[in-house]
């Protein structure tokens, strides 16, 4: 069942087409990236959707209600955690909530236990009292979120929520959005860090220059790209006729010596490696590290647009 539908959707600023035909759909329950390099159309299309921005075209559906017709429903059950976190420095977390969930129709009898249970969920209660001007930028990211959940919405749309933060505020932004899965919340998940999006993501839909390049979910994107691993074997000397030899073996694609390192492109790494370590071994040779990386959603972004996703 859909809980959001994107379709045809565009938006131009002057000549340039930030958001150019983007179609996907989003459904309930899940955590669904939008994965796509700097200035692909992810916050606009974020804009689109919660009305902020008025498209030129196409339609976004919430619910059953539309944002251009029903407005004022739609926004209801969306929250959103913008890229530029939104808080006043000077007021502490819980009275940021206080404002924040006032503003998005919290009734008063309600809003004291709505703001202690958001807090709860980003683990920031025991500094609630705190300025907000006094939090790192790690906190104001969390508390960013709690402002994002404060009035129950069915679909929190996070943007880039772990850009320039420190590694455990970073692991305890991707925990959280993982239990809210179990709250029943589906999660717009918008990034450009590709871990982030395979570790936390149900269904993916790759952006770039405005339109959506594909969707699916995670094993599905990877079976369109390149499908094979490469596996390198960094070696103490290169032995000779050791080319002819991995050539020969089974599942073997390509072949190279790069400095001390033997570069295997494989369909199958389990299968090569044990016979590829007999031979290297057989030939007078000691392995001293071995890497092998699989496809994943980067390099099918390489492959679907001959760009790379970060530079
Ligand atoms: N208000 C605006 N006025 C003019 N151009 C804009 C405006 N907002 C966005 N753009 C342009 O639209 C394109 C898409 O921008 P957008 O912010 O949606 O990208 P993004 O995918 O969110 O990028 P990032 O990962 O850097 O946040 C960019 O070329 C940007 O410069
Ligand atoms: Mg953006």
């Amino acid at each position: 069942m859909m809980l959001l539908e994107v379709n045809g959707l565009k938006k131009a600023f002057g000549s340039r087409k930030a958001v150019d035909g983007a179609s996907f759909t989003v459904r309930r329950g899940e955590v669904f990236g939008l994965l796509g390099p700097n200035g692909a159309g992810k916050s606009t299309t974020i804009s689109l959707i919660c009305g902020v921005l008025k498209a030129n075209s196409g339609e976004v559906v919430v619910d059953g209600f539309h944002v251009d017709i029903d407005g004022a429903n739609a926004k209801r059950l969306i929250g959103i955690v913008p890229q530029e976190p939104a808080l006043y420095p000077t007021l502490s977390a819980k009275a940021n909530l206080r404002f924040w969930g006032t503003v998005n129709g919290v009734p008063a009898d309600e809003l004291e236990d709505a703001v202690n249970h958001v807090l709860q969920v980003v683990g920031l209660a025991d500094r609630a009292d705190e300025k907000v001007a006094k939090y790192s930028g790690g906190m104001k990211r969390r508390l960013n979120i709690a402002a994002g959940l404060i009035h129950s919405p069915k679909l929190l749309i996070m943007d880039e929520p772990t850009v320039g933060i420190d590694p455990q505020s970073r692991n305890h932004i991707l925990e959280t959005v993982k239990t809210l899965k179990d709250k029943d919340i589906t999660v717009i998940y918008t990034s450009h860090y590709v871990e982030e999006v395979e570790y936390l993501c149900d269904r993916v839909a790759i952006m770039d220059d405005g339109k959506i390049i594909t969707e699916g979910t995670i094993p599905e994107l990877l079976e369109q790209g390149n499908q094979f691993q490469e596996l390198t074997i960094r070696v103490d000397a290169i032995p000779d006729g050791i080319e002819k030899v991995i050539q020969a073996l089974p599942h073997v694609e390509e072949f190279s010596v790069q400095n001390e390192q033997l570069k295997i492109l494989t369909s199958n790494a389990e299968k090569v490696l044990p016979s590829a370590f007999a031979e290297i071994i057989a030939l007078g040779a000691t392995v001293s590290e071995i890497k092998i990386e699989k496809p994943n959603l980067e390099s099918l972004f390489l492959t679907l647009t001959g760009k790379a996703l970060r530079d």
